[in-house]
């Protein structure tokens, strides 16, 4: 278990598209927990491998209700309606910005053990969900954001 230094703002491996995961063995799950240590020390919901300078895909997510669970190679199968919210992020700290992103989406991906999951998420787990996928494809929110500007540093980060 180690916190890993965040990758932030014009830190190229941000852009990068990540790959798939093939053997799920002890290394990555260590991984993982790493991935939880560094994102609740940063007070984070939400962290994409590579904002820890790892190019596979890999999110790791608190659901805000006392559930924390990993994403491995994960793919939005269903995406339904739209709802615009604030977002902020652990690799642009300082900013927030408004995003547009589905009402509810349909995950499938597998849990560090490699078997295939399926989960619904609506409201803010949707946002969070779509915004750790975005950084798997090196898509930041503030590409998609409007009025991206100065946060309030109380705000919770993904
Ligand atoms: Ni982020």
């Amino acid at each position: 278990m180690a916190v890993r230094r965040i990758r932030v703002e014009d830190d190229p491996i941000l852009r990068m598209k990540c790959k798939e995961v093939r053997e799920f063995n002890k290394g990555l799950e260590m991984l993982i927990d790493d991935m939880f240590d560094t994102m609740y020390k940063a007070n984070g919901v939400g962290l994409a491998a590579p904002q820890i300078g790892i190019l596979k895909r890999i999110v790791v997510i608190d659901d805000c209700d006392g559930h924390k669970f990993e994403l491995i190679n994960p793919q939005i199968v269903e995406a339904e309606g739209e709802q615009v919210s604030t977002e902020g992020c652990l690799s642009l700290p300082g900013h927030i910005g408004e995003v547009k992103r589905p009402l509810k989406v349909t995950v499938r991906a597998f849990n560090k053990k490699g078997e295939e999951i399926e989960m619904h998420a609506e409201e803010q787990l949707a946002v969070i969900i779509s915004h750790e996928l975005d950084h798997l494809e090196g898509i930041l929110y503030k590409d998609k954001a409007t009025d991206y500007r100065l946060n309030d540093p109380q705000g919770k980060k993904r």
